[in-house]
């Protein structure tokens, strides 16, 4: 019997009797009893799950406070010139287990060099995942290239790697796999579809530090990898970003772009600057406080992979509540954020935006995450610009319009249900709340609608 067919008195009778007898051959554990928990729902004036806080973000301690006074005394702000910069990306290198390391400005600004310096160019056609951070796009729209959707996989919330080959053709230059949610995608078919095709393979790794595939950090499989250090992150600086890999004669390059296009090791002094180039240098104050953050990445990274594994298990027979699912290569996730799907059909069909209420009246924050943003302005906005219309010839922009349709990524988009890092750092009772908060909204599903 499916989990979603144990009916609502079986499944009351098990959860409320506090036993783990099975209700059914896949059976329903013990939530524990809900207790004072239990009853009328927060949002209909209930007494919620939960009133304490949650950890907030991010957190520092006072060397951080130290290190960014002493920067500020030096007057050397700038990585030219200063050390730290330098240091942090030694630090972060090493970190990866990869031989070279390029601060950046942002995530976004990773990802613009890594495409600048691998050729990316107008014409070209990048395969990506529609269920990422809008930046993904933009950054191959800013390349004046055109990013190609592979329909997303809901199971994993990452791009169906099943779905990629179909979309290749004479223009694909290069895949992009977004590592999102900080849940690796399917590395070991993605670099074997690029070499069977010849393709890059950039790896926007920007919410996916510390993330494992077979043992490698993600971000350090492709040809380059990008992280974002932007304030919410794992690794956070305000702003910030890097690019990592293993090919030197390519990190020169980065360095050379992002640096205005002057000389640097194997790009050459031809005169003084040899190379086009931008300013996408990180700041000494940035690289301070990466380095502080360093100390506790670890540890954090730890506990999350604790905290959701724990979470998942308590969740995974709520009917109508699938989490989230890794591929088994994957030795360790990031979660930057923890997702499942919402299935209203076991919920007395309330829309999830319902259940988005309940639970965060409960005390327990969460949200739906993204949308389908292929259907945003931006992307009529990129195809009708004066650039665009000079490259591509009109039928080329039709057939693309045409092919915007991604029904898995869409159905997703409806059903995704998104916490926070920060949520995953506390402790495994906190994690008892949001499993009860949960429970308790399936128990009062018939008044929910
Ligand atoms: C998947 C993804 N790609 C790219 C970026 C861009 O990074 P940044 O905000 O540092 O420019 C982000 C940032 O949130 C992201 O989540």
């Amino acid at each position: 019997m499916n989990k979603n067919n144990v009916t609502r008195r079986q499944f009351i009778t098990a959860a409320s009797a506090g036993t783990i007898a099975a209700v059914a051959s896949r059976a329903i554990p013990a939530y524990g009893n809900l207790g004072k928990k239990a009853g009328k729902l927060a949002i209909h004036g209930g007494q919620p799950v939960r009133t304490k806080s949650w950890p907030s973000w991010p957190i520092w301690d006072k060397s951080a406070e130290e290190s960014i006074r002493s920067v500020l005394r030096s007057g050397i702000w700038c990585r030219l010139g200063g050390t730290k910069v330098s240091e942090f990306e030694k630090m972060y290198a090493e970190l990866m287990g990869v031989k070279r390391c390029l601060a950046t400005a942002s995530g976004t600004t990773a990802l613009l060099v890594a495409m600048h310096v691998l050729g990316i160019d107008a014409g070209d056609e990048i395969i990506v995942s529609p269920y990422t951070f809008i930046a993904t796009y933009n950054v191959v729209f800013l390349t004046k290239a055109l990013p190609v959707f592979a329909d997303t996989d809901p199971e994993t919330f990452q791009i169906n790697p099943d779905k990629i080959e179909e979309r290749i053709n004479e223009n694909t230059r290069a895949i992009l796999p977004v590592h999102i949610l900080g849940l690796p995608a399917n590395m070991d078919k993605i670099i074997a579809i690029a070499k069977k095709h010849n393709l890059l393979v950039i790896e926007d790794a920007c919410q996916a530090w510390m993330a494992e595939w077979r043992g490698k950090k993600c971000g350090t499989l492709g040809d380059l990898g990008c992280f974002s250090f932007q304030n919410s992150k794992h690794l956070p600086a305000g702003e910030g970003g890097a690019i990592v890999g293993d090919d030197d004669e390519i990190m020169d390059r980065c360095y050379a772009f992002h640096n205005c296009g002057r000389p640097y090791r194997s790009v050459k002094r031809t005169s003084s600057y040899p190379v086009r180039g931008s300013n996408r240098r990180m700041q000494e104050f940035q690289a301070v406080i990466l380095m502080s953050q360093m100390k506790r990445l670890e540890k954090d990274t730890q506990t999350r992979n604790e905290n959701a594994h724990y979470l998942t298990s308590k969740i995974k027979d709520i009917p109508g509540i699938i989490p989230h699912k890794l591929y088994e290569q994957v030795t360790r996730a990031a979660y930057h954020l923890y997702p499942f799907r919402y299935k209203k059909e076991h919920f007395n069909n309330a829309p999830r935006s319902r259940f988005l209420a309940a639970l965060s009246a409960e005390g327990i924050p969460c949200s739906g995450g993204y949308g389908p943003q292929y259907k945003d302005g931006l992307v009529e906005d990129a195809l009708n610009s004066r650039g665009y219309k000079k490259l591509y010839s009109k039928e080329r922009l039709n057939r693309y319009r045409q092919e915007l349709h991604y029904p898995d990524n869409d159905q997703l988009c409806q059903e995704a249900v998104w916490f926070s890092q920060r949520l995953l750092l506390a402790t495994k009772t906190d994690m008892d709340d949001i499993a009860d908060a949960i429970l308790k909204i399936y128990e009062n599903r018939d008044k929910l609608a």
